[in-house]
């Protein structure tokens, strides 16, 4: 396959159809919640559309098939790795010592197991990302797994529906078939209804564990909203960390809040980053959380599991082995790794960063960090490289850098131009998965749909909220 994407349509359009299109897209957009909050002007009355790719993006069916298929086998290993305390000490021990946020999640981790885990089920909605590498026949890469606050199934299950309509529009019906269907926010709310009838206390709530001010408010609303739907007598509530710390209180092993309800689940669309926690406070509504019978979407473990450093870990020779007995299985996961380094303080972690100085153009430097923006890219990377001091580097890791092949379309963003120009493109593939279990028994083990986000070529990084980023849809082509 060639460096570069077929479009799903011929391509380019007409300045006359796109002006009279993207204004109907647009508003389709709106109507039907694929927005988000303006981070420019924010109102908590209005709404923006999110950004979104005119024409859907082609993902090889083959490529888009193995992924599917390879999600329980993930959502296994990941669980499996959450459950092996001696690999989460030995892994994670280096990182601790320079990662301060890093070492306050052990630390609650630590603290928890020493007092024996009161709720031994977790819930875990995972999404592993890929990108095409088009020096390896546009093979799926993994980028890595989430296990915290995995966001855009509710849009994105939206986006099948407003790329449709586009291409409906555009008299390109007969190229609906090669869309597939997309269920992730069913199947993740289903995912929290089976953990919150486990808790079985019928009017408990799931709580979302929400940021102080949230931008990606449809998305989570879409996941309240269908819960509502599958079963109307289950109540969400909203909370941020802050008013756990104030109001909610442990009873019995059991979180309450002031206002008196019980909390069976508690899904985190916050927590993953330095930030959500302002002061002391919300590091003990964390330990809270964490010490009670609540089920947590991810407890402690699982969002240690989902480190970047675990990722590396999981990629060394043998390691993967260790997890999964099938060596089928081992060889799947395998097949979708690239490049992951590690930079301790040994030969091995030299040879690294000689190797990453000498073509910083092939790597991605990565911290232990969430929610985008934080990775160094290229030339940059020679300059971080060369500051960080002692033992600082065993905070990161390296990977080698995946080179998508470029697609072409339109991104349409709010205040964007009339006709806005075609662009040359990249994307990146999310598939959803729900595991519900404990140590030695899995209740629950499923794909349940998948995301697709597009950036500009030339942005280093996706983030539809941070800005580069706009929503798609797979195209798949054979
Ligand atoms: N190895 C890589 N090669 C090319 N691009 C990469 C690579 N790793 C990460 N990126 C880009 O950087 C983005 C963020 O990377 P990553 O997912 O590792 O960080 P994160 O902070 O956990 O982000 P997220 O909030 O999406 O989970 C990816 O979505 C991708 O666009
Ligand atoms: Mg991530």
């Amino acid at each position: 396959m060639s460096n570069e994407m077929p479009t799903a349509i011929p391509l380019p359009l007409s300045d006359e159809v796109l002006r009279e299109l993207i204004p109907k897209a647009k508003d389709w957009a709106l109507m039907h919640g694929a927005a988000m909050r303006s981070k420019t002007s924010f109102s908590a009355d209005s709404l923006n559309f999110a950004p979104f790719v005119l024409t859907p993006s082609a993902v090889p069916r083959k490529e888009f098939q193995r992924a599917v298929d390879l999600q329980c086998v993930i959502n296994k290993l990941v669980h499996a790795v959450a459950h092996n305390r001696e690999f989460l000490v030995d892994c994670l021990k280096e990182t601790i010592k320079v990662d301060e946020f890093t070492k306050n999640l052990f630390n609650i981790y630590n603290i928890v197991t020493e007092e024996g885990i009161t709720q031994r089920t977790s819930l875990a909605i995972l999404r592993s990302d890929y990108m095409s590498h088009s020096l390896d026949n546009n093979r799926l890469k993994q980028v890595e797994v989430n296990t915290i606050a995995c966001s855009f199934a509710g849009i994105s299950s939206l986006l099948l529906q407003l790329n449709s309509f586009i291409l409906a529009e555009l008299h390109q019906a007969d190229k609906l078939a090669n869309m597939p269907e997309n269920h992730a926010l069913e199947g993740i709310c289903s995912g929290m209804l089976t953990a919150h009838r486990h808790y079985g206390v019928p009017n408990a709530v799931i709580l979302f564990l929400v940021e102080d001010t949230t931008y990606n408010i449809c998305d989570q609303r879409f996941h309240e909203f269908e819960i509502a739907r599958l079963n109307p007598r289950v109540r969400v509530k909203r909370r941020t960390l802050t008013d756990i710390a104030v109001d909610g209180r442990l009873g019995d092993k059991r979180i309450y809040f002031s206002d008196d309800f019980e909390v069976a689940v508690v899904y985190f669309r916050s927590g993953y980053e330095p930030d959500h926690y302002v002061t002391q406070g919300e590091w003990d509504a964390r330990l809270m959380i964490e010490r009670s019978l609540a089920i947590k979407c991810p407890s402690i473990q699982y969002h240690l599991a989902g480190t970047k450093k675990v990722q590396q870990e999981l990629a060394s020779p043998g390691c993967l082995e260790r997890f999964l007995d099938d060596p089928n299985e081992v060889e799947a996961v395998r097949s979708i790794f690239t490049g992951l380094y590690s930079l301790d303080m040994d030969d091995e972690g030299n040879k690294n960063v000689r190797m990453a100085l000498d073509h910083p153009e092939r790597y991605v430097l990565k911290p232990q960090r969430e929610g985008g923006g934080n990775n160094i890219y290229g030339h940059e990377i020679h300059t971080a490289l060369s500051r960080m001091r002692g033992t600082e580097r065993t905070g990161w890791i390296l990977m080698q850098r995946i080179e998508p092949p470029i697609a072409r379309s339109y991104i349409i963003r709010p205040g964007g131009p009339d006709v806005p120009e075609m662009v040359d493109m990249v994307s990146e593939l999310g598939i959803f998965g729900v595991i519900i279990g404990d140590e030695t028994n899995i209740l629950e083990n499923e794909q349940v749909g998948h995301m697709l986000r597009t950036k500009v070529a030339t942005a280093n990084e996706a983030g539809v909220a941070a800005g580069s980023g706009a929503l798609d849809s797979p195209f798949l082509i054979d």
